[in-house]
């Protein structure tokens, strides 16, 4: 039987529904819109169309969005001198600087001079530790979407195992925190872990995001798990299927086609995590301007990281 596909581009359309009415009840109360502003150093090619998708999603939800382009010279010093400003200017309540930055620049350093209640993606130290004492946060906007199509197959988290495959700090890490306040039992998997076959097929629900092409496959899965794939890999297409022009694929970090044939629900790509992860920026938004609004610390939605 094949899985059932948790469609992360519907999900993402009624979220920013409801983002679009936080918008307005929030531009009632305080005679302005939310503000996010987006950061691009450089002309990385997939960073320029993430940065534009995000920047075009803040405007449809009549978010007040501005997208800064800094040419790939840019200095530290100057991008710190941005985020000042932008840290104390009031009607800026969401920054977000893209990665990666080019070499010159240190990411940490960055990072940690965005001010934690205006850190829309919740990669400030302050936020992870919030996140990790199992308090209130920005939470990485990522792991919060997968969070959320992991409820749309209505799985019971409480006392399922868990896999996270990565332990980066975008996703992996916040997601474990996520799944382990959900009560699941979650283990971390890398790229040093022994025998990841086998750590994956004990997955009731299984997270996958280290950026590796079709690395999982179908007897990796344990019979009827959920699958969540936040693998985004361009991959080039043989010959034998493109004939003499080169033509490229996107393709997740699971064998879809495989891993389908095994698992209950399973995310595709595009069109699951991917959506997602914007529409939970926009959330995040309006999230900090509501705290910022209110003059204390972002509260958590109903249930954390949903
Ligand atoms: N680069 C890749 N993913 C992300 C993300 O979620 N946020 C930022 N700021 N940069 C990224």
């Amino acid at each position: 039987m094949s899985a059932k596909i948790l469609d992360g581009k519907k999900l993402a359309e009624s979220l920013r529904a409801e983002v679009r009415e936080g918008v307005t009840k929030f531009g009632l109360e305080h005679g302005r819109f939310p503000g996010l502003h987006v950061i691009l150093v450089g002309e990385d090619p997939a960073s320029q169309i993430y940065t534009r998708n995000k920047e075009k999603a803040a405007a449809e939800v009549g978010i007040r969005g501005k997208l800064h382009v800094l040419p790939v010279d840019t200095s530290e010093a100057e991008l710190m001198a941005l985020l000042d400003r932008l840290n104390t200017d009031e009607e800026v309540d969401g920054i977000l600087v893209q990665l990666p930055l080019p070499k010159q620049i240190r990411e940490q350093r960055v990072l940690d001079a965005i001010r934690p209640e205006k850190d829309v993606d919740g990669f400030h130290p302050v936020n992870a530790g919030l996140l990790a004492s199992g308090r209130p946060s920005l939470v990485p906007c990522t792991p919060r979407g997968s969070m959320k199509l992991i409820a749309l197959a209505d799985k019971r988290l409480e006392g399922a195992r868990a896999v996270v495959v990565g332990r980066s700090n975008i996703v992996g890490k916040p997601m474990a925190q996520l799944l382990l306040a959900a009560n699941a039992t979650v283990t971390m998997a890398h790229s040093r872990t022994s025998n990841l076959p086998a750590v994956c097929r004990e997955a009731d629900v299984l997270v996958v995001a280290v950026g590796k092409a079709e690395l999982v496959r179908g007897d990796w899965v344990k019979p009827g798990a959920v699958v969540i794939d936040v693998g985004m890999n361009r991959i080039e297409l043989p010959s034998s299927i493109a004939g003499d022009t080169k033509k490229t694929k996107l393709v997740g970090d699971v064998a879809y086609d495989e891993v389908k044939e095994v698992a209950s629900f399973i995310t595709p790509v595009p069109g699951g995590v991917g959506p997602m992860t914007i529409a939970c920026l926009l959330e995040n938004t309006v999230i900090a301007s509501q705290a910022r609004g209110a003059g204390h610390n972002p509260a958590p939605p109903t249930r954390r990281g949903q």
